[in-house]
Order: structure tokens, then sequence, then C-alpha cells
């Protein structure tokens, strides 16, 4: 019995309606990426977030595909049997034949059906398969590269478990397999080279050679038609990965990326331009009052104010109330996420701060992953001393004729003069086992940021992810985020770039660029971005020095805001998250699916591309609350009189809804029948 699934996107704050007839009949959706219940970047943050969307359109009929790993599973999945009868008898098939597949629920918003694929069991079969894909592809994979036979595992099993579906399906079925990056991407070109019943989609979040080339010292950007690319990547030892990727993209039915600037980098870099660009949404999460989202700010950032507090004992030297959190954080790619100019601007933003003598502090938090053997006894030490002596951290004894008697008073005196320390306070958390060619430390020192007494900005190096459960700074990525007062991400290679989204969605403004997909697309859809907290930097028309200095001058502007300017900033920031929701988002992937249905299975499906010509887009305005006259709006952020400097009482609602009101009148979205056109690119050269 054909199920009768469409699709509507109810209204969201100004963003039109859409609604699309498709008639999905007895489709399944298998979506396979090696980030499935499995954190490394972006591309987890991407399934995570979509599921529930997409199992609100699929319900039964959508299968996430990753790989087993057994510490995920324990957290984040309830194992159980398999819900559909040929989805089961694929799966105890392939189990009988000396596979390890297991079934469950990933437990996150809309619960998915996932099923998990053991690769390490099936390793026996990796120089069968190899050889099967030098027969039929002349990719030969090098034994040394683990990653890469990880993807030889992953795509022959993802392959097999969708052929053995199709097999097991009484009726003809009707598979659609979506597929995300190039780890996952060779499942893709057996579905096809095997010509299984399927409707391929492949997505990439990066290029491989694209990553690679920004890395090294190659003006990338101005030679993207020039590059021999066979060579580019022969040079750097990922020639079969390279092919992988490719091969993958050329196979698909659908062909997307996350991106306009990293289309164009596809086109150059895999020789096929994407049929649609799927940027990347969020689930947002709405409070009912508009403070709500200040107020856990307010919190996040004592939390943080603690940590501090233990990490500077005995330099505790400044006022935490006029101190400034900044931070960077994502995947240690030194160079390609920017942690190198951010560098290079706080050495410039201390330097400023201190000939103008502001008694702003500024402290630039770096989370970036990378080898360690545990947490550094100094940094312990500071979070130690903070909790058992919190009473005497400033160094100034409390209200004598509170002591009791003159015991307690001679152990507070020694307690204080405990929290004396002789070195300075450190800058990384951690024992790093690469110290001294760490790029982050060396840039530190050779810019002398040291955390000394005389610096208005420090620098706390946090080389791992966050996470509650931390005895140093047990606080979850998000919380962390919420009480920052900047994010800074001013990468020179970032396909999408989660991190300011995530920043925008919680209301916290971020300094992102001209080459990221994010920093690209909010310029693109806000009439000035920098009115609502979203800073984009030029790294695509200056150079590294230039550049260096716009971010200085943002840093520094950001440092003269009043709390209150700050405060209006973050309302207006958070506003724009109904943009980044996937809500609206997610019609991209839709139009993506059911493109490829109609590619692969024409007598059933039918797809109406949409016209590119008739296509507006839509802009934020500027918000009403920003000043018209260009002299007074110079730097688009909110700035007040001295006198309104630490005055938080102001009205945010009435100030919300000025802006509001002033947002809904001029957006207007392309037809309700499709997708937002500047997203469908026409004349796709890929494989019919
Ligand atoms: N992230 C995290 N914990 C941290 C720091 C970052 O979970 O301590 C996440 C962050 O939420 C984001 C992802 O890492 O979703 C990084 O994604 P992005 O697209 O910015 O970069 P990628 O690593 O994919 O290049
Ligand atoms: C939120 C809270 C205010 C607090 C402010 C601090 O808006 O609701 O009570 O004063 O944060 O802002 P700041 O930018 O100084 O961290
Ligand atoms: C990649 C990119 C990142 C993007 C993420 C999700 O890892 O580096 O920019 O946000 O994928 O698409």
């Amino acid at each position: 019995m054909p199920l009768a699934r469409s699709l509507s996107i109810t209204s969201l704050s100004g963003l039109e309606e859409w609604d699309e007839e498709f008639d999905l009949e007895d489709a399944v959706l298998f979506e396979i990426a090696w980030e499935v219940a499995n954190k490394v970047g972006g591309i987890y943050t991407v399934i995570q977030t979509k599921a529930r969307l997409t199992a609100e359109e699929w319900g039964e009929n959508y299968f996430l595909v990753g790989p087993y790993v057994e510490s995920n599973v324990r957290t984040q999945v309830e194992l159980i049997e398999p819900t559909n009868p040929a989805l089961k008898r694929a799966i105890d098939k392939m189990n009988s034949s000396g596979c390890k597949v297991y079934f469950g629920r990933w437990l996150i918003e809309g619960s998915p059906y996932v099923v998990l694929i053991d690769v390490a069991f099936t390793a026996w079969n990796l120089d069968k398969w190899k050889k099967e894909l030098w027969d039929n592809f002349s990719i030969g994979v090098p034994w040394f590269d683990r990653e890469a036979n990880d993807a030889v595992l992953f795509g022959f099993l993802t392959a097999w478990l969708l052929g053995e579906y199709a097999a097991q399906c009484e009726e003809p079925p009707h598979i659609l397999a979506h597929f995300h990056e190039w780890l996952a991407g060779l499942g893709l070109a057996l579905c096809r080279q095997r010509q299984l019943p399927v409707a391929t989609i492949f997505t990439t979040h990066a290029t491989l050679l694209g990553r690679y080339l920004c890395a090294g010292s190659v003006d990338f950007y101005n030679n993207l038609a020039d590059f021999n690319v066979d060579k580019e990547a022969g040079d750097r030892q990922i020639y079969h990965r390279y092919c992988l990727e490719r091969t993958a993209a050329r196979c698909a039915h659908v062909f997307t990326t996350v991106s306009q600037i990293t289309a164009v980098e596809a086109e150059h870099l895999l020789k096929r331009k994407p049929d649609i660009i799927t940027p990347n949404g969020l689930n947002v999460k709405k409070f009912s009052a508009m403070h709500e989202f200040q107020n856990l700010h307010a919190q996040s950032k004592n939390r943080i104010q603690e940590f501090i507090r233990g990490h500077f004992y005995g330099h505790l030297d400044f006022n935490l109330d006029k101190c400034l959190f900044l931070f960077i954080a994502g995947r240690y790619e030194f160079s390609n996420k920017g942690a190198d100019i951010f560098l290079e601007a706080l050495a410039r933003l201390n330097y400023l701060l201190r000939v103008n003598h502001s008694d702003v502090t500024v402290v630039a938090f770096f989370i970036m992953p990378a080898r360690t053997n545990n947490f550094n006894v100094e940094t312990l030490k500071g979070q130690a001393v903070r909790k058992q002596k919190r009473m005497y951290l400033y160094g100034q004894l409390p209200d004598v004729s509170k002591m009791l008697d003159k015991d307690d008073f001679t152990m507070m005196k020694r307690a204080i003069f405990a929290t004396q320390r002789q070195c300075q306070p450190p800058i990384c958390t951690h024992n790093m086992l690469e110290d001294s060619n760490d790029p982050i430390l060396t840039c530190i020192r050779r810019i002398g940021l040291f955390n000394s007494s005389a610096d208005r900005v420090k620098v706390i190096f946090h080389p791992e992810f966050l996470s509650s459960t931390s005895p140093l700074l047990p606080m979850d990525y998000e919380e962390f985020v919420r009480g920052c007062h900047l994010g800074v991400f001013p990468s020179y290679y970032e396909p999408w770039g989660y991190t300011p989204a995530e920043c925008t969605v919680m209301g916290i403004p971020s300094i992102s660029t001209n080459l990221s997909g994010f920093g690209c697309f909010m310029e693109e859809h806000i009439a000035d971005p920098s009115a609502y907290g979203i800073y984009i930097l030029d790294r695509r028309y200056r150079g590294v020095d230039e550049s260096c200095n716009q971010l200085t001058s943002y840093l520094f502007q950001f440092c003269q805001q009043s709390r209150r300017a700050r405060i209006i900033q973050r309302n207006r920031t958070e506003r724009l998250s109904d943009l980044l929701d996937w809500r609206y988002l997610g019609r991209y992937y839709i139009s993506a699916r059911h493109m490829a249905l109609a590619k692969a299975f024409p007598d059933t499906y039918f797809y109406q591309p949409h016209d590119s010509e008739t296509a507006q887009g839509f802009r934020y305005p500027r918000p009403a609350s920003v000043p018209p006259s260009p002299s007074l709006s110079r730097h688009s952020s909110p700035r007040q009189s001295e006198a309104e400097e630490d005055d938080d009482r102001y009205d945010e609602d009435a100030e919300a809804e000025k802006d509001r009101l002033n947002i809904r009148q001029p957006l207007t979205l392309p037809s309700k029948k499709g997708p937002a056109l500047p997203y469908t690119l026409p004349g796709a050269n890929g494989e019919k």
C-alpha cells in the first residue's frame, strides 16, 4: 500500500511557507555517513540536527547508516530488533555471512533508526575488496592508509546492505541512498556499478584537495581553475582518496555541496558542478521569553568566571566584570581555521588596549583538540586552590571582626600566601605531546602573549573538546558558547562552518569570513550583517596582513562596546535564528531527494525543476533600531553613550518588536512551489 507523503513547511517569522506536492510512494531513505552516531566534526552536526525533520517526513522508512563504535553505541544508541521486515532479513543474512551489523534507535531528537556496521570485524575481506576496487575502478589503496582502508570496508559493506535489502523486498523497491563525504562515497559508486535499484545522492562537505591545498602556501582561490588535480593529489599522497571522492561525485544521480563557494571549488577540483546547494541548518530552540537566552548567557558566564578565578589564581589583578571572553573552536587545522591570524590580531589588540589604557581584559580561548597526555598540574592546582580557598582568592582579607579567633586569622593568612605563585598563569591546560612544534604554542612564543600582568589580552589553549564531565572546565560546548561574548572564526578554508552558525542561534555574535560558506550565506541574506553581530572578515580580496588589521579593528571595536550595547547586539543576533533553522533550510535536502528519485525512477517520480531566472532570494534589512545615517552607524554595532555604559535595563522586547516588524515586510521568498532558487544550479554536468 503506497504511503502518500508530501511536505509542507510552516511559516517561520517572515520566511515564507513552502509546500511541495511530491508523493514519495513506497520509497525508503538510507542516509550514510561515517559520522552517524560518531562525532568527528561538523558532518556529525549536520546529521544529528537534521534527523528530527527527516524522520518527520520519512517516518518508519528512514534509516541512518554508520560505523559501529562501541563507546558511542553505549552512550547514544538503544539497540533493538530491526523494524522493517526486509531490512531485518537483509541484516540477518549479512550477519550469517560473517558481518556484524546492528540495528537501533539513535537517542537524539527524532529518535531515528540507525544501522551500524562493524567494519573491523570484516577486515578479513579487505584484500579481496581492494582487488575488486582495482579491477572495476582502477583505484589502488595503499595498505598503510588506515582511514582509506576503513572507507573501502565501509563502502563495500554499505553497498552489500543496500543490495541485500533490495533482494529481500517483495515488490521492486524505490531506494534512495544519500551518501556524505568521501569516506562513505565508495558505497555509492558500487551501487551504480552493480546497477542496484537505488537513487543516489552524494553530498561533499569539503573537497580533500581543497583542504590540503589551502593548508599549504598556495594562493588557492585565484588559481582554482588551473590546478593539475591529479598531480596535486599525487604530490600530497592522497591520490587514492581523491579518486574515491571524485568517483562518488561523478557517479551520483544528484551531487550536492554545502555552499556556493564549495560548489565552485568542486566544479574545478572534482570536475562536476553540484546540482543543488544544500546549506547546513540547525535545530533551533525557541524560548518563550526573549530574555531567557540572555539569562543563560549570564549563568554560563559566571561559570567561566569561576574557571578564570582558578586559572589565574595569584594573578587575578584584573576586573572580571570588565572581562570579555572570546573563543575559537573546531578541528585543529591551524591556518585553515584561521587560528594563525586570530593570534596575530590578539597581539595587535593587546597593544591597542594597552596604549589606550583600556580597563577591559580579553580572555581568548582556543578549543582545538591536539595530542596530549592529560591536564597539566599547574592548571589542576589552580582549580583546586579555587575550590578550597574560594574566600581568599582576591588576595584581600575579609572583615576581621567576623572571624572567630586568632588561629583562624593565622590560617587565613597562610592560605592567602599559598595563593601567590611564582610562575605566570599557564597558557595551555594540558601537557602537549608535541609541545615544541605545536603551531599555536609556537606562535604564542613568537608574539609573546604569555598571560603576564601587563597584558590586556590573555590566552588559554584547551586542546580537547569541552565536556561537562571535565574536572577542569565542566561545561559542555553549548553552555560554554553561551557564556562567551564573541566567537572568532577567521577561516581561510571553511565550506560551511557550523561554529559561527551555532553562535548565532544562541544569540552570541561572531566573526566569520567571506571564504566560509556561512559567511557568504549571511552576507547574501542580511543587508547589514555586522548590525546583527555577524562580522564578516574579508579574506578573499585582501592580503593576510590587511585581513589581520581588519580583524584587529573588529575586535577593538567590540571591546569598546558598553554592556548595554552588547545586550542589544545579542538580541539582534538571536533574531536571525529562523534563517538557520532546518525547518527552513531542510527544503534544499528535500529538493535534492526528489530530484534523485525522479532521475533514477522516471516512471514513478516526476520532479519539476524550478526556474532560476525568477529567483529573488531575500534579505534581512538593517535593524530598525540602527540609525540610518552612515556617520552615526559607521560601525553598525549598537554603540551607546558613556552615560548608558553599564545600564542593562532597557526595553528589550520593544526593541525586538521594532526590528521584527521591519524584517517582516520586505521579505520575499521565491514561489511557494520550490526552493529559494539561488541554490539550484542550472546546467549541472554530472551523469544522468
Ligand atoms: N564542537 C564540539 N565541541 C567543542 C568544539 C566544537 O562539539 O568543544 C563542534 C561544534 O559544535 C561544531 C563542530 O564541532 O558543530 C565543528 O563543525 P564545523 O562545521 O565548524 O567545522 P568542521 O570541524 O566540520 O570543519
Ligand atoms: C544578560 C543578562 C544581564 C547581564 C548581561 C551581561 O543580558 O540578562 O543581566 O547584565 O547578560 O552582559 P555581558 O555582555 O556584560 O556579559
Ligand atoms: C566540513 C567542513 C565544515 C562544514 C562541515 C559540515 O567538515 O569543514 O566547514 O561546516 O563539514 O558541512
